[in-house]
């Protein structure tokens, strides 16, 4: 049985009655909508009354993940499939949020065509029908790690970008904003371009390409030391996913949203060996730390969102702090371990290979 951790009263508050209002009776399509962010943006757009339809092809989440809810329908399937396309169109969705990506930076290096095909063309099919359906908002989801490159000042500010990108990833989530561009000057379409920085929270399932918190929580969990690549002192913007999708919320609905890209961030930096530490004392883990090589694209020792963009354009302001998000995740670990130990996606042996793992933090 699923705990829903989602703070509807928290969000409710911050997001004006309008917002909250405006997604009664929408059709909203939620491409990648069984993953981290996306099984929580669509609880909570359900929540608000929405029609959610999901599409989602379950390659990197489970189909437990994905709220059981009268107004949630599901669809599993690609979206480089053109007959799900048109199923999930057929709906006629008013609002796309399109999360669907080949997740992440070492899976992207491992992989980088099957990366380009979804990143791009995969972006590139979901804007076309948004042309052809005429939809009122197309919010794509993407990532500040993309974006600022590792020579960017801090804090991390729309107006800087960079060509020196250090993963496909990087490069395809990139390409996504661009193509988004494209499609907003040349054909009118409603496009937002929220960046997201290192979201956390429950709902987000362990495995091999996934995200350090997740990762450290799960390894903590079985007692084991937590593999930390280069000293830790690198340091990420950690987002709770909530306040993720309170953004999330008002980029698909506020007029001021269009045509703009902003950073979801928290605006606040923690250092990797004190998130390792601060996990261990969550989960009472005895076993420390253990290092390995820094990854070679992994050239970002520091980073730190600039929200003010986000506060002025949609009111965004973040409210979960650092300890109350961890130890709700934590508890979400707790509540559904079983389920979780058995998706967790890591390569046979990855226990004994510990310090080897290539990807424990994005
Ligand atoms: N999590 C982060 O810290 C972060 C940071 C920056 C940007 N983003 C972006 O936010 C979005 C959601 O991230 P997330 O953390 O929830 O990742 P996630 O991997 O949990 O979610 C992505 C979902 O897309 C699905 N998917 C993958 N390929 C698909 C395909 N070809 N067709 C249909 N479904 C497919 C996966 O099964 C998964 O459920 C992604 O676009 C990601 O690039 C995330």
């Amino acid at each position: 049985m699923m705990t829903t951790y989602y703070d509807e009263d928290q969000e409710t508050a911050v997001l004006t009655g309008n917002c909250c209002d405006a997604y009664r009776s929408k059709t909203v399509l939620v491409t990648g909508g069984a993953g981290a962010i996306g099984s929580n943006l669509t609880r909570a757009l359900a929540g608000h009354g929405a029609r959610v339809i999901v599409l989602d092809n379950l390659s990197s989440a489970e189909r437990w993940n994905v709220p059981s809810l009268p107004n949630v329908l599901f669809v599993e399937g690609d979206v480089l499939d053109e007959v799900k396309l048109k199923r999930v169109f057929f709906e006629r969705p008013s609002i796309i949020y399109h999360l669907a990506a080949f997740f992440a930076n070492q899976n992207s290096v491992d992989h980088p065509e099957k990366d380009l095909m979804v990143n791009g063309i995969g972006t590139l099919r979901l804007l076309e029908y948004a042309v052809f359906t005429g939809v009122e908002r197309f919010v794509y989801a993407s990532s500040g790690c993309s974006i600022y490159g590792s020579a960017a000042p801090l804090p991390l500010r729309e107006e800087f970008m960079s060509m020196h990108l250090s993963t496909p990833y990087q490069i395809t989530k990139m390409l996504g904003e661009l193509y988004c561009n494209f499609f907003h000057h040349h054909y009118g379409v409603p496009v937002v371009k929220p960046r997201f920085f290192n979201s956390y929270g429950p709902g987000e399932i362990p495995g091999q390409y996934r995200n350090v918190i997740p990762n450290f929580i799960y390894w903590a969990m079985k007692g084991m030391p937590l593999p930390i690549t280069g000293d830790g002192q690198a340091t990420r913007d950690f987002t709770y996913v909530a306040d993720l999708v309170d953004g999330l919320l008002r980029a698909g609905v506020m007029e001021s949203a269009i045509g703009r890209e902003f950073n979801l961030g928290s605006a606040a930096e923690t250092r990797v060996i004190e998130l390792a530490e601060t996990i261990n004392r969550l989960t009472g883990n005895q076993a420390g730390v253990c290092f390995t090589a820094r990854r070679k694209w992994d050239t970002k020792s520091r980073l730190r969102a600039c929200i003010d963009r986000a506060a002025e354009v949609i009111g965004y302001r973040p409210a979960t702090p650092f300890d109350v998000g961890l130890r709700n995740t934590v508890q979400w670990f707790r509540d559904n371990w079983d389920q979780i130990e058995a998706a967790a996606r890591f390569g046979p042996g990855a226990s004994a290979a510990l310090p080897l793992m290539s990807a424990v933090a994005k």
